[in-house]
């Protein structure tokens, strides 16, 4: 570029100074002793033509340069639209991370201590108090577990009663496991656990054991939890 600036200032000159021989010659002209006009104007074109071919190799090297641009600037295109599926490809990780984020527990009472049962039917147990609901997979109104996303699943059982204590971890309406204990000179825990191939909208819940008594108060006794392990 500095280079064209130079030859173009060149070529001005060149330019200006032609002007200026043909004004002196125009002046001669008008004088009558003048004689020797056509010889002054050969030295400036064989100049001209110089520069002219100058300028015509700077061109062609601005054009070789431009070319190099345009290749690299396609180069530096690619990498971007590279970087941009990248990009990309971390959001739909972290969406499926962030549909990953599923872990519950909780306790049986909201507040207080108490019995829960017995019952004289078999019946779901409702655990109130909320430890932790990653995800809102879990509804403390209903005590219902819904799987969002198809995966492998903990859960775990913890029960506590001055008896008779026994609840299922139930699947869909099927018994899993229980958790069971008949201490008679006392109270009694009982837990059980199990790790569950779970499809979206499959439902896992506690179900106390009829006439069984469950207890819990601020120490949080009887405990449901459950985390989903990795989807699938
Ligand atoms: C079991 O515990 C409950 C609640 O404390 C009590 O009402 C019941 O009498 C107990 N049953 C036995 C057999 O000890
Ligand atoms: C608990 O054990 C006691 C004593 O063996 C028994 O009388 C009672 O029936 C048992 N309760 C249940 C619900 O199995």
């Amino acid at each position: 570029m500095e280079r064209v600036s130079v030859l173009c200032l060149f070529l001005l000159l060149c330019f200006l100074s032609g002007a200026e021989l043909q004004h002196k010659e125009i002046i001669e002209q008008d004088e009558p002793e003048s004689v020797n006009v056509p010889k002054q104007t050969q030295p400036f074109h064989s100049d001209l033509d110089a520069v002219l071919r100058e300028m015509k190799t700077a061109l062609a090297e601005h054009r070789v340069k431009i070319d190099m641009l345009q290749t690299l600037n396609q180069e530096q295109a690619t990498k971007l639209r590279v970087l941009e599926l990248k990009a990309s490809e971390v959001d739909t990780l972290k969406i499926q991370q962030q549909a990953g984020q599923v872990a519950f527990s909780a306790s049986l009472l909201a507040s207080g201590s108490g019995n829960v049962g017995p019952f004289n039917t078999h019946k779901t147990l409702v655990f109130k108090y909320i430890f932790s609901n990653i995800g809102n997979a879990y509804n403390p109104s209903t005590g219902f577990f819904t799987a969002p996303v198809r995966g492998a699943y903990h859960f775990e059982l913890h029960i506590y009663g001055p008896n008779a204590s026994g609840a299922w971890l139930v699947k869909n309406g099927e018994h899993i496991c229980i958790a069971w204990e008949n201490q008679t000179n006392g109270h009694g825990k009982a837990s059980n656990g199990a790790t569950l191939l779970l499809e979206p909208g499959d439902v896992v819940f506690v179900r106390q054991y009829a006439n069984s008594v469950i207890q819990d108060n601020g120490n949080h006794h009887s405990t449901f939890s459950g985390h989903l392990l990795f989807p699938m």
